[in-house]
């Protein structure tokens, strides 16, 4: 069985611990699109895991991990959650696998983000400062440079110098600051190879290997689906496909070896970074949900915007990546919650519909129509079983998975592995 599990709404729904279960059932994990802009949180027996680039199923023994050829890859940033993961006991080693075509990210990509936002102003993104935009700018312009090329030494070596008169050129010229050294950054990079070569591999060929064989795989998405570069709420979006289509192309399998596409969302709504957010509460409940649910970002420490669950925006989701299931996740940070509204459609003056708009301008003049339902203000952290949550929260579930068009097929609440069950 092949699985995709992707992010339905602005990413952080809580993915890392999901996959976390399905790798039970896996073979191989694999990162399809993202690079260190993700921060998947897993929690087993009270000690906290947050990976970045390393598919989350490296914490299980036994399965192998990929970060597939759509992935862009920070080598600092790998190595030294590498190195962080073997100091708290996991084997890292042949397990893991990256592919030779993925794109590496350069410190040029990194202060291009920095300076670029700055200079939007108040018009930013909003981005991680990852570098990850500019990264895949220099893929679909064909001047990236993939971990392959740095095991060509004379292949590196004209790439870096080709981009490095460019950058710096831009550097100096546009954004009045320094640029970079080809020697620095051409040794830093050299030292990287000996604590790579071991992981490298043809992403597509061992997956479609493993597959003949009858091995199961999981497709971990990073980001969400309205952080798509194609669906998403551009401009404020991630550069790469967070949808289901992504992990085609990002990990070299064809779409006819996908057996299932499954969706995670939160009860409520967060976004982190700018752009439009429909249903984003006001300051009060803001705080209460910010502080009960641990908005923060995994990445950046940054709060996260939150506000209630956009029925219209995950029925979008539903749609674009063909959703067979929906997940939920942190159900119990509404515990507390006398009402709970759901958002069922949107109105511009006196317009009303419940289709996604795809006009940015038109996203951000919405107003939630919203549905209010009674809340179970009891504590749901030590349920086991899905019969056993309170009558409101089932009648709250039940709601969402008619509105979105998907079934329930997992419900979470709270952060360990346990406190999650099937439906
Ligand atoms: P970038 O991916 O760093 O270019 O950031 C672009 C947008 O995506 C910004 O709004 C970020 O906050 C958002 N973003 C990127 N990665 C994540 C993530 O893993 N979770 C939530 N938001 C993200």
């Amino acid at each position: 069985m092949n699985i995709v599990l992707v992010g339905t709404q602005w990413g952080d729904e809580g993915k890392g611990k999901i996959i976390d279960m399905l790798t039970q059932d896996a073979d191989y994990v694999v990162r399809y699109q993202g690079g260190n802009n993700a921060g998947h949180t897993v929690v087993v027996d009270d000690k906290q895991f947050i990976l970045h680039l390393v598919p989350s199923g490296i914490l299980h023994k036994d399965k192998i991990c990929i970060i597939g050829n759509g992935v862009v890859v920070d080598p600092e940033v790998l190595i030294e959650e590498i190195k962080g993961l073997r100091k708290k006991g996991i084997t890292v080693d042949g397990n893991l696998l990256i592919s030779d075509q993925a794109h590496i990210i350069f410190p040029y990509h990194k202060m291009m983000d920095k300076v670029r936002e700055a200079k939007k102003g108040k018009g930013k993104i909003g981005t991680t400062g990852r570098g990850i935009g500019p990264c895949y700018t220099d893929k679909a312009s064909r001047c990236g440079i993939r971990l392959a090329d740095l095991f060509n030494d004379a292949v590196f070596r004209e790439k870096l110098k080709e981009n490095l008169d460019e950058k710096n050129a831009i550097f100096e010229k546009l954004y009045c600051c320094e640029g970079f050294s080809f020697d620095e950054i051409y040794r830093q990079y050299r030292k990287y190879k000996p604590r790579l070569k071991k992981h490298l591999c043809n992403c597509s060929k061992v997956l479609n290997d493993a597959i003949a064989e009858g091995k199961s795989i999981l497709f971990e998405g990073a980001q969400g689906t309205f952080l798509d570069i194609d669906h998403g709420t551009y401009p404020y979006v991630t550069s790469s496909s967070a949808t289901a289509g992504g992990a085609i192309t990002g990990a070299g399998v064809g779409p006819r070896k996908i057996n299932k596409v499954i969706g995670v969302a939160k009860a409520y709504t967060t976004r982190v970074g700018e752009g439009p957010f429909p249903t984003e509460f006001s300051s009060r409940m803001m705080e209460k949900i910010r502080t009960k649910g641990k908005e923060f970002g995994a990445t950046t420490g940054r709060p996260r915007r939150c506000g209630w669950f956009d029925a219209v925006l995950v029925k979008h989701s539903v749609r674009l990546n063909s959703l067979d299931e929906l997940v939920i996740t942190k159900l119990d940070v509404l515990d507390e919650c006398k009402t709970i509204k759901i958002c069922v459609g949107y109105k511009i003056g006196s317009r009303s519909f419940t289709d996604f708009p795809s006009d940015i301008g038109a996203l951000s003049r919405c107003k939630p129509v919203y549905e209010e339902m009674p809340g179970w203000n009891e504590e749901t952290v030590r349920i086991t079983k899905y019969e056993n949550l309170p009558k409101n929260a089932l009648r709250y579930l039940s709601r969402i998975s008619e509105l979105t068009g998907a079934a329930i097929s997992i419900v979470s609440v709270g952060s360990d592995r346990k406190q999650a069950f099937k439906v």
